[in-house]
């Protein structure tokens, strides 16, 4: 078994093989990612609504991220683990940026972070690799920005808007970043990207010319309801079959047949006619 480093990621690109990432957040769904040959699993900011049901990813912090991060390399062994630097983490100061990065690869065990954002970011990502952090690039539909671009809006669709994310990506490119999550822009610009940078593009709502895709696993398994941005591709509905399963055990829990003896724990014979006579000589 390969272990999966940054450089690998890097290499795939030449080598023309796709990289394969999911977002998910737990030992179990991480393990079973992992056994099914994903080359990257990202411990996405999209915990905040996937998981803890908020409305957006603004509000989830360092530390229910490293709570979760912990849990996903448990159940990783060969795929890159990646901690997605949450908003506020790295945005302030250069310092707060290395030590939240920092406790990403020391206290949840990642190999490398995600930040989101282009040119006003390059400071603080140029810091976090100088510090001995690989980071991932995040750009087009960066959901930290949402109130600054006024909704979850696909990015890039004018050539002027275009030009300063292709820009952007040439910046992370240069700072160092060794690869680059393109979200929810026009296929025909992720393409440019793609073929102007010599690190990997991972797409979602990118179109199929990126080095890789991501997408949330929940999204991809069916877990998330029915309003999903266009992007997804469901491969699943387990949502159907857990709706399936709890409706018969509560029918069956109502009804009593639930549970027989089966799943029940048994005395020995003899312990039992021991308790019964002792209980009987107290009376
Ligand atoms: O938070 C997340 O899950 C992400 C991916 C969807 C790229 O940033």
């Amino acid at each position: 078994m390969e272990k999966i480093t940054t450089i690998k990621i890097r290499e795939m690109k030449d080598s023309g093989e796709k990289i394969v990432m999911l977002a998910t957040y737990d030992y179990l769904t991480a393990k079973m990612v992992d056994e099914a040959g994903a080359d990257a699993v990202l411990v996405g900011d999209s915990l905040a609504n996937v998981v803890l049901g908020h409305r957006d990813t603004l509000s989830v912090g360092m530390e229910e991220m490293l709570h979760h991060t912990k849990a996903v390399a448990t159940g990783v062994k060969r795929a890159l683990v990646v901690g997605d630097m949450p908003f506020m983490s790295y945005q302030a100061s250069t310092e707060d940026a290395i030590r939240n990065a920092g406790r990403f690869l020391k206290e949840g065990h990642a190999e490398a972070v995600k930040v989101e954002g282009g040119r006003k970011m390059i400071r603080k990502i140029e810091a976090i690799i100088d510090s001995g952090v690989p980071v991932m690039g995040h750009l087009g539909l960066t959901p930290q920005w949402v109130h600054q671009f006024g909704g979850y809006r696909v990015r890039g669709k004018t050539w002027s808007a275009a030009r300063a994310i292709l820009e952007d990506a040439k910046r992370l490119e240069q700072a160092g970043v060794f690869s680059l999550v393109l979200e929810a822009m026009p296929w025909q610009l992720a393409k440019l990207i793609t073929e102007k940078l010599e690190i990997p593009t991972i797409g979602i709502g990118a179109g199929p010319y990126c080095d890789g895709q991501v997408l949330v696993l929940h999204d991809l398994i069916g877990l998330t309801g029915p309003n999903l941005p266009k992007f997804v591709r469901r491969y699943a509905e387990v949502d159907k079959e857990i709706m399936k399963a709890l409706e018969s055990f509560k029918r069956d829990v109502k009804s009593g047949k639930f549970p027989t003896l089966a799943q029940s724990y048994e005395m020995p014979p003899e312990e039992m006619r021991k308790l019964i006579r002792g209980f009987r000589q107290k009376r």
